[in-house]
């Protein structure tokens, strides 16, 4: 069950927290894992842990943000069975401080990098005859927040894509679903509590367990579980869903 043997697969952000153990487990699954990546050494650690443990993977140097990198890049590649668009960076900040920069920032990585990953690979997957997308959302992008103004903006419009893709390559058999994790503990969160947080980073981080009625923060790995079944043959009748994986967040914290 749940193999992806010989499957071309493209990871975004595969070089750290969620994006890794993705990486890692459909490489396990028998994928040949693609890696695009902003950092580069990130990602030439994940592809050697999978080589050493037998799987086949290559890393890419990419800026998501820039369309004309990432279809060279796919181009490279060749084939894409299913991509996980999960590249993505937070912020900290409601309305009043969120600057431009800020608002820009977030915007480009997390919506038009997750466009420019669809815009090259949904081409490609009609030519071959159908694929699966998973893109990376999260419990902002349908449950106010606080100070996650620009954050949830990006996370809502992963959501939307998810269901407009999903909805218009119905006939072309390319299946496209979303994962919304609440807090799983990876460098993403460490990085927010050092920079958002620097004088109080244990007590933030005992808060943010605490946010998940269940009393922790999600691992990576059980993300990855999940991005595995909805990439998988086995949910071929799953399509246009996002997948709530947050220790009850959503729905038990009353
Ligand atoms: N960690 C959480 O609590 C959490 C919760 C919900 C959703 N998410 C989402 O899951 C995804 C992965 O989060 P994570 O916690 O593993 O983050 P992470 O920071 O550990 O890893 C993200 C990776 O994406 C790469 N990246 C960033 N910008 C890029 C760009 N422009 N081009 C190419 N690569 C780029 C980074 O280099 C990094 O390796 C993100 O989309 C995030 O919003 C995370």
């Amino acid at each position: 069950m749940f193999s992806l043997k010989d499957k071309s697969v493209i990871i975004t952000g595969g070089g750290s927290g969620i994006g890794r153990a993705i990486s890692l487990l459909f490489a396990k699954q028998g994928a040949f894992v693609n890696i695009i990546e902003l950092n580069q050494v990130a990602a030439d650690e994940t592809v050697a842990q999978i080589l050493q443990e037998g799987g086949q993977a290559k890393a890419y140097a990419c800026n998501i943000v820039n369309q004309g990198k990432v279809l060279e890049v796919f181009q490279q590649i060749g084939r894409v069975d299913i991509l996980v668009n999960n590249a993505g960076i937070a912020h900290v900040g409601n309305l009043e401080n969120t600057s431009e920069e800020d608002f820009d920032r977030i915007y480009q990585v997390n919506v038009k990098g997750a466009y420019n990953c669809l815009f090259v690979a949904i081409p490609m997957m009609k030519e071959q005859g159908g694929g699966v997308v998973l893109n990376m959302a999260s419990v902002a992008s349908s449950v106010g927040i606080s100070d996650r103004f620009a954050y949830s903006m990006s996370k809502g419009a992963i959501l939307t894509m998810t269901l407009s893709i999903a909805k218009d390559y119905l006939k072309s058999n390319i299946r496209c679903n979303c994962i919304s994790p609440a807090r799983v503990h990876t460098p993403f969160v460490d990085g927010f509590l050092a920079k958002n947080y620097p004088d109080n980073i244990d007590e933030m981080f005992d808060k943010l367990s605490a946010s998940q009625p269940i009393g922790r923060m999600g691992k990576p790995e059980e993300i990855a579980h999940l991005a595995l079944y909805l990439c998988s043959d086995e949910a071929g009748f799953v399509t246009g869903c996002d997948y709530p994986i947050d220790g009850g967040f959503t729905r038990l914290n009353n």
